[in-house]
């Protein structure tokens, strides 16, 4: 058994949980959001100096809440990658100050890793190798698993991020930040099929287009126009239509695109991990065109989809149980491949 405590605090949200193998003992998520909101999106020096504020309560109540002494405790884990640097550094300085009083090992954990480990928290029995479709507020890509720390990018966007669009359209629609879950609630009163908006495709040298490769740019400016040309014919912006129409062509955009990689790739399950998991209208298309191939797909519970600590406490213990530990002399970085992973450890 490997218990860890983890803190994540790679942008808005200051989270601190303690897993131990694939249960979580405890999982503290302090969001930023009503701070941001006034800006319309996340203001770095805002959000380090937030989880300056919250980092320590957070960690007194991870431990409360799973009664556990420091003795029980085997790890202590960090985001360091990617994400605000100075965000990433609050989490880095907590976890290293804590594994040296402690004399824990200290495991610097890549964020992208924790999306993909969260499904781990409800599947304990989820092996690899699977395909993970990781879609949150920074990254689209399709991802093959072939173990704790061995990840192989076979598709990704070339502009956008899909979170990132879902933010974009819900600005442009003036529906708040963040716009994912805002479009997601309008959609569920809003005709899917309303408006045929353009599936962003990637052309290929030879001919053709790349079949798992995404582009979610074309869309949010499609989306731009339609609404600017039907403000200019009614007063009264049909938003539920446009946000229906907006999320189903990017659940189909990224269907076809997993499903159709987990097949060539002869892989019979695909995991769902980071925000966009947490839309119903991915949830719902991507769970029935899996049904009709014959895929598993597995989509974490919710509140395992956004960013939380449970995730990056869970993957630091899988590093662990293979005997993995980071230099305490270990950085954060704003960017970092999800390959190259076990760099963060020795
Ligand atoms: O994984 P995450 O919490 O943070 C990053 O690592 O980026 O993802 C945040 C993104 C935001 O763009 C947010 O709008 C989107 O996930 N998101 C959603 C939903 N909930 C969060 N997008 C669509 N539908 C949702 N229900
Ligand atoms: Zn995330």
């Amino acid at each position: 058994m490997v218990t860890t405590l983890a803190i994540e605090t790679s942008c808005d949200e200051t989270a601190v949980a303690i897993v131990s193998d694939r249960h979580v003992l405890s999982s503290v998520v302090s969001s930023q959001i009503d701070i941001h909101r006034q800006y319309g999106g996340v203001v770095p020096e805002v959000a380090s100096r937030q989880h300056v504020e919250t980092v320590n309560w957070a960690i007194a109540q991870a431990l409360e809440q799973a009664d556990l002494p420091w003795d029980g405790i085997d790890g202590v884990a960090a985001t360091v990658a990617p994400g605000l640097v100075g965000a990433l550094l609050v989490g880095l300085s907590a976890a290293k100050t804590l594994a040296l009083l402690h004399q824990k090992p200290f495991l610097g954990v890549h964020h992208l890793e924790g999306h993909i480990c969260a499904s781990y928290l409800t599947e304990p029995t989820l092996e690899s190798p699977f395909l993970c479709l990781l879609v949150s507020g920074g990254h689209t890509s399709l991802l093959h698993v072939q173990g704790c720390g061995h990840y192989t990018t076979l598709g990704q966007t070339h502009d956008d991020a899909a979170g990132e669009a879902f933010d974009k359209v819900a600005r442009l629609l003036d529906l708040g930040y963040p716009g994912g879950p805002a479009i997601d609630r309008l959609a569920a009163q809003g005709n899917p099929q309303a408006y045929a908006l353009p599936e962003g495709k990637i052309s290929l040298p030879q001919g053709g287009y790349h079949p798992y490769d995404s582009s979610f740019s074309g869309l949010k400016t499609a989306v731009l126009r339609l609404t600017q040309s039907l403000q200019a014919q009614t007063p009264d912006l049909p938003v539920a239509d446009l946000a229906a129409s907006f999320q189903a062509t990017v659940a189909r955009s990224l269907t076809k695109r997993a499903i159709a990689c987990a097949l060539d790739h002869h892989l019979s399950t695909i995991v769902v991990g980071g925000g966009v998991a947490a839309n119903s209208g991915l949830r719902q298309h991507l769970t029935a065109a899996a049904s009709d191939k014959g895929l598993r797909v597995i989509f974490p519970p919710l509140k395992f989809c956004t960013d939380n600590a449970a995730m990056i406490a869970c993957a630091a213990a899988e590093h662990l149980a293979h005997g993995r530990r980071s230099p305490l002399s270990l950085g954060v970085q704003s960017r970092m491949a999800v390959e190259d992973v076990l760099k963060l450890y020795a």
